[in-house]
């Protein structure tokens, strides 16, 4: 019987050492120490001892029962401790782990700094609706009820009447129609274009517009300030023209050409070998859009412009296909 309590407490002691999950102590308690454990065994054994001996092997055996549990409380108390150690430790001299950063979009990028030097010139910024009526997006803009000029802008229709907008120009209207002169607005947003998409040509795409109306406002208040802007956004010395076109809503109306500012004039892919980038569309504001809005065409003029947003990015960073700025391929926006 003395041996057999000897090889419990060997194995005992053996097998605590080992242990080190909270599992693998929870075997051991079982195995040795659980009420249908060995040492529990021993103590039934006892019962078939002779009376003589059980003085001596009672008191041996509640050594172990005792040393085994104390052993056992012992091993558990550190287990836990090291434990909670080991999540509580941060190693403070480790390099941090670098986040990336976020930047704005190349688009969003061009768009502020447009508005910020019209900003700085005295305009502010007003913007409306996607979605919009046939009144405000062609009709109050001059163009007459089934004229080819609607056919210049492929509309995607909603419902009769109803569409999304082909040109930031609406705004124009809807920022007249809320306030009397003088008006000294940009209008920034999207736009929407029923075309074929390409690396030219988007169904949908950004403009700023601009509007300046008041007294005695002249054709060459809009050249001062549009080469003020080119100035500012291109370069001090970009050269520029104006090419007389056709815009509804403005008469007289100019297309604004820069120098090519990538070849300096001399020809080059970017601006298709004649030297000069068309930059946006401007005139003076029709007297017939004065009327619609209710401004006396006798007592104020003004001038307005429009420019796309992602041709003057791929101007300004040499993008050559427009979709790059709509697939969001994060090796593309980390350029900017
Ligand atoms: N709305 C014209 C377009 O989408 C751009 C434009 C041209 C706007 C001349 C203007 C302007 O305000 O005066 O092509």
């Amino acid at each position: 019987m003395t041996e057999k309590i000897n090889q419990v407490r060997v194995a005992f002691d053996n097998e605590l050492s080992g242990a080190v999950t909270g599992d693998e102590l929870e075997q051991v308690r079982v195995k040795f120490l659980s009420r249908n454990g060995a040492i529990a065994q021993l103590f039934e054994e006892m019962k078939s001892v002779p009376a003589a001996e059980k003085p001596v092997l009672g008191k041996l055996l509640n050594t172990l029962k005792n040393a085994a549990q104390g052993a056992f409380d012992e091993r558990k108390k550190t287990l836990s401790q090291s434990k909670e150690q080991r999540t509580r430790s941060i190693d403070l001299t480790l390099p941090g782990r670098p986040k990336p950063i976020g930047t704005k979009h190349p688009l969003t990028q061009t768009m502020d700094e447009i508005k910020k030097i019209f900003m700085t010139m005295g305009f502010s910024v007003a913007t409306g609706p996607e979605i919009e009526t046939d009144y405000y997006n062609f009709g109050a803009l001059n163009f007459p009820p089934e004229h080819p000029a609607r056919d210049m802008q492929d509309t995607f229709f909603i419902a009769k009447d109803i569409l999304l907008r082909t040109h930031t120009s609406p705004v124009q209207i809807r920022t007249m129609e809320q306030q009397r002169p003088p008006v000294r607005e940009i209008m920034p947003g999207r736009v929407y274009r029923n075309e074929a998409v390409s690396a030219r040509s988007l169904v949908s795409f950004h403009q700023i517009e601009g509007l300046y109306v008041d007294r005695g406002v002249t054709f060459s208040d809009l050249k001062g300030t549009l080469v003020a802007f080119a100035h500012q956004f291109y370069g001090k010395d970009v050269k520029f023209k104006f090419r007389p076109t056709f815009f509804p809503f403005t008469e007289p109306s100019a297309d604004m050409y820069i120098s090519c500012f990538l070849c300096k004039g001399e020809g080059c892919r970017m601006c298709k070998f004649v030297g000069w980038l068309e930059i946006m569309g401007s005139g003076m504001v029709h007297p017939h859009v004065l009327q619609n809005v209710g401004y006396d065409p006798e007592v104020f003029t003004g001038f307005a412009f429009g420019m796309g947003i992602e041709r003057i990015a791929c101007l300004r960073y040499g993008v050559d296909d427009l979709r790059l700025f709509y697939e969001n391929d994060v090796r593309f926006l980390q350029q900017f």
